[in-house]
C-alpha cells in the first residue's frame, strides 16, 4: 500500500487555516506579525483568496493581484505553504450591478439583491465567464509557485436558483432524462394523479413555494438537477484550472449534514475529498457530539478512498450558533486530532486572524483582536501543531475498514418529502448516526458510502432505512450477499424506485425479497408515547417509532413483537442468501436490540476491534487506526468530560508522543493517545 497525500508535493500534515490578509491591507504591519505568529503557532499552510475578488478584480477586467503577489510570496519566504482558493462564493458589488442576471432568484420567482456569498446563479452564462476569467489569471498567475499546493474551489456550493435561465437549464435536463417524451415523463411522475398531467415540458416549473411540490418524482429531479448544476458550473470553474495546472490538485470544501448536494457525485471532478467541521460540542453528552462527527469525518475519507483534509474547523467558537460555547480546554486539540484518527492528513481552522468588523467579528480564531500568542486558544493550536509534527510519519496512510454503513442523499430527499410515516421526522439522519455509532463505540473503523459504491471486501454493510433503492442499488446489494457478505437493513428497505414510485408485488422490492427471504405487509408508525417491546438473546428490548409487519418466506425468525395486534410476528429476521447472509430488523428501537445483533454478527464475520475490546469500549472512549501497510497507528479517544479510562491494546505497543511501551492504557478526560505497532 503506498501513502497517497492529498496535496502530493507536500507529504505532510497540513496545520493551517484560511487567511484573509485583505481585511488588513491598511496596516501591512499586521502581515509581518502573522507571519511570526504563523511560525509560533507551528503551522504550515495558509488557504487564501477565499473572498479576495474584489481586491483582485475591482473593475471589470482590471485585475491588481499586488497584495497576493505579495502574502503568497511572504508564506513561502516564511517556510509555508498556500492552498489557493477561486474566489467565485463572493462576488464584486460591479458584476452584480452590471449583470443582474448573476444573482440568484428565490423560490418566490423574486431576485436577490447584492447581498451575502454563495448566493450565485449557477447557470448563468455571464458568472461563469466571469468565473472562468479570474481563475485562468489564478493559474497562470501562481500555478508554477512552489508555495502553492492546491486548489480550493469556491467555498461551500450550496443552495439553488430559480431565474429563467435556471428555469429553462432544468427543463431540458428533464428532456434529456425523458428522451424528450413527455409522456415518459407523466407515466414515471404519476402525473395524471390530480390531474397534473402535463402537456409538454414547458409547462414544467421548478418545485417551490408557489409551485408544483405534489410530483415526488420532479421535486426529486429537481434536487438532482441542483447538484448536476453545481456541478457543472464547478466544472466551468475547473476548465483554465486544469488546463494550465494539471499538476496542482483540486478540492471543494464540503459541509456537515449538508442536505443540498449529493456529494458522492463530486468523485470524478475533484482529486480529494475536504470539509468543514463545526460540531456543537458540550450541547449534550460529548460522545454524542463525537460519534456523530466522527460519521462526517468517515463519509469524506471514504467518497475518494484516501486521506482528505479537515479544511476548517474553530479553534474555540464559532458565532453563528444559537449558543456559541467555548470548547473546553483539552477538547479542542482532541477534536483536532479526531480527524487525523478518521482519515484526515489536516487540521485547519477558520480563521487564522479574527477580523474586526462584520458579522464574523466574534468568530473563533487563532489569532484574536488582542494579536498575541498569549492566549489559552493560540496554545492550544500550537499544542495541536507539534503533536502533528511528532507524528508527521502517519500522513498519507490509509484507513482500513471491515464494515460500512450506507448513507445516500438521494434516499433522504425522497423520505424527507414522503408522505407518510412520522411525516415530518423520519429521522434519517439519527438512524444512521445510531448504527455508526455501533461500530464507534467497539473501536471498529467503518466506511460511510453510497449504496452504489463497491461493497467488495467489506464484512458487514448497514443499510439503514433505504427507502428508495433503484435497480442498480438493488443489484449492487444482491451481489453484495451473493458474493459472502452480510447485509443487515431495515424497515422500509426497497419501498420506492429511482422515480420515487412505489414498487408493485412487495417489498422489499426485487431480488432484495430473495435475499432478505421477507415480505413486507404494512408499517405501523407510533405515537412519540408508544412503546412496543421484542426478545431477542436473553434480553427484551424497547421499540419505537416504527414497527412493520413482514411475513418470512426463507428467512428464520430470531425475535417477535411481544405486544399489539401483531404480537408473535416476527421483528427480526436472517436469512442466507447464495454465500452471505441478510438480517433485517422491521422496527426501531432505541439502540439496545441494534447492539446485540451486531455483536452477533460481529462474532460471526470475524470483524475486530482495532483494540482489544470485545463488545462496546468504557461510554465515551473510541478507537480508530491508520496504516501505511507496514505500520499499524492506533488512535485511542476519551471524550468524557471527567472520567478517566482504561483500555487493553492488542499488544504492546510505543506511545508515539511519550515514547514509552505499553499494553494498557489510561486515557484522561478530553484526552487521547496514538500507539505505533511496528512491523
Ligand atoms: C464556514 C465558511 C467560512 C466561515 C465559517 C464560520 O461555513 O466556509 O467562510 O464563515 O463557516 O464558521
Amino acid at each position: 500500500m503506498k501513502k497517497k497525500h492529498p496535496c502530493s508535493s507536500f507529504p505532510h500534515f497540513i496545520h493551517g487555516a484560511d487567511y484573509n490578509p485583505e481585511q488588513w491591507i491598511y496596516d501591512k504591519a499586521v502581515w509581518d506579525m502573522d507571519m511570526q505568529l504563523m511560525e509560533k503557532a507551528h503551522t504550515n499552510e495558509m488557504t487564501v483568496g477565499i473572498f479576495s475578488w474584489a481586491k483582485l478584480e475591482p473593475s471589470e477586467g482590471v485585475y491588481d493581484f499586488s497584495f497576493l503577489d505579495e502574502i503568497i510570496d511572504k508564506i513561502g519566504k516564511n517556510g509555508k505553504k498556500v492552498i489557493l482558493s477561486t474566489p467565485s462564493g463572493a462576488r464584486p458589488h460591479w458584476l452584480a450591478e452590471k449583470y443582474p442576471e448573476v444573482l440568484r432568484v428565490g423560490q418566490d420567482g423574486v431576485r436577490e439583491h447584492f447581498r451575502a456569498r454563495e448566493n450565485h446563479c449557477f447557470t448563468s452564462p455571464v458568472y461563469r465567464e466571469k468565473v472562468k476569467n479570474i481563475n485562468r489569471k489564478l493559474a497562470e498567475r501562481y500555478g508554477n509557485n512552489p508555495t502553492v499546493i492546491a486548489w480550493h474551489i469556491s467555498n461551500e456550493f450550496n443552495g439553488e436558483c430559480h431565474c429563467q435561465l435556471c428555469c429553462d437549464a432544468f427543463r431540458d435536463f428533464l428532456k434529456n432524462k425523458f428522451n424528450n417524451n413527455i409522456d415518459e415523463l407523466n407515466h414515471n411522475y404519476w402525473a395524471d394523479f390530480w390531474s397534473h398531467t402535463y402537456a409538454n415540458f414547458e409547462q414544467i416549473e421548478p418545485p417551490g413555494k408557489n409551485t408544483e411540490t405534489g410530483i415526488h418524482g420532479l421535486n426529486l429531479d429537481w434536487k438532482r438537477f441542483v447538484t448536476h448544476q453545481t456541478k457543472e458550473f464547478i466544472k466551468c470553474e475547473l476548465e483554465p484550472i486544469r488546463e494550465i495546472t494539471p499538476h496542482l490538485p483540486v478540492t471543494t470544501n464540503m459541509m456537515f449534514e449538508f442536505y443540498d448536494i449529493d456529494y458522492y457525485k463530486f468523485v470524478d471532478i475533484i482529486d480529494f475529498a475536504s470539509w468543514d467541521s463545526y460540531p456543537e460540542w458540550h450541547s449534550c453528552d460529548d460522545s454524542v457530539i463525537a460519534s456523530k462527527t466522527a460519521f462526517w469525518h468517515d463519509l469524506y475519507r471514504s467518497l475518494m478512498k484516501k486521506p482528505f483534509l479537515l479544511m476548517e474547523s474553530t479553534p474555540s467558537l464559532v458565532n453563528w450558533k444559537p449558543y456559541n460555547k467555548m470548547k473546553r480546554p483539552g477538547l479542542d486539540v482532541l477534536s483536532s486530532l479526531q480527524a487525523i484518527a478518521h482519515g484526515s492528513d489536516s487540521v485547519q481552522y477558520f480563521q487564522w486572524r479574527k477580523s474586526r468588523g462584520s458579522s464574523e467579528k466574534f468568530h473563533g480564531a487563532v489569532v484574536g483582536h488582542d494579536g498575541t500568542d498569549n492566549t489559552r486558544v493560540f496554545r492550544s493550536v500550537k499544542k495541536t501543531g507539534e503533536i502533528l509534527e511528532a507524528i508527521d510519519e502517519i500522513a498519507g496512510s490509509f484507513v482500513d475498514s471491515q464494515v460500512a454503513v450506507i448513507f445516500d442523499w438521494e434516499n433522504m430527499w425522497a423520505l424527507d418529502d414522503c408522505q407518510g410515516y412520522a411525516k415530518d421526522d423520519k429521522k434519517y439522519f439519527e438512524t444512521c448516526y445510531d448504527y455508526h455509532r455501533l461500530f464507534w463505540e467497539r473501536g471498529i473503523n467503518c466506511d460511510i458510502v453510497s449504496p452504489k459504491s463497491d461493497l467488495k471486501g467489506y464484512k458487514i454493510v448497514v443499510a439503514p432505512m433505504l427507502y428508495l433503492t433503484d435497480a442498480e442499488t438493488i443489484e449492487n446489494l444482491k451481489n453484495y450477499v451473493s458474493d459472502g457478505g452480510i447485509l443487515y437493513g431495515t424497515y422500509m428497505m426497497g419501498t420506492v424506485d429511482a422515480n420515487d414510485l412505489c414498487y408493485l408485488g412487495g417489498i422489499p422490492a426485487k431480488d432484495l425479497r430473495k435475499v432478505f427471504g421477507i415480505v413486507s405487509e404494512e408499517i405501523d408508525t407510533l405515537y412519540p408515547h408508544e412503546r412496543c417491546h421484542t426478545v431477542f438473546g436473553e434480553a427484551e428490548h424497547e421499540l419505537i417509532d416504527y414497527c412493520e409487519v413482514i411475513h418470512p418466506e426463507t428467512a428464520e425468525v430470531v425475535a417477535s413483537y411481544c405486544d399489539g395486534f401483531y404480537k408473535y410476528s416476527p421483528a427480526v429476521t436472517i436469512n442466507s442468501f447464495n454465500k452471505g447472509k441478510a438480517v433485517y430488523q422491521a422496527a426501531r428501537d432505541r439502540q439496545s436490540l441494534k447492539s446485540a445483533i451486531i455483536d452477533m454478527l460481529i462474532q460471526e464475520s470475524g470483524v475486530t476491534s482495532v483494540v482489544d475490546a470485545l463488545g462496546v469500549l468504557p461510554h465515551g472512549v473510541t478507537a480508530h487506526s491508520r496504516t501505511d501497510g507496514e505500520n499499524l497507528y492506533i488512535f485511542v479517544e476519551n471524550y468524557s468530560c471527567d472520567e478517566s479510562a482504561t483500555v487493553k491494546l492488542r499488544k504492546k505497543m510505543k506511545n508515539m508522543l511519550t515514547g514509552e511501551f505499553c499494553e494498557i492504557c489510561e486515557i484522561a478526560p478530553y484526552g487521547f493517545a496514538i500507539f505505533k505497532e511496528e512491523h
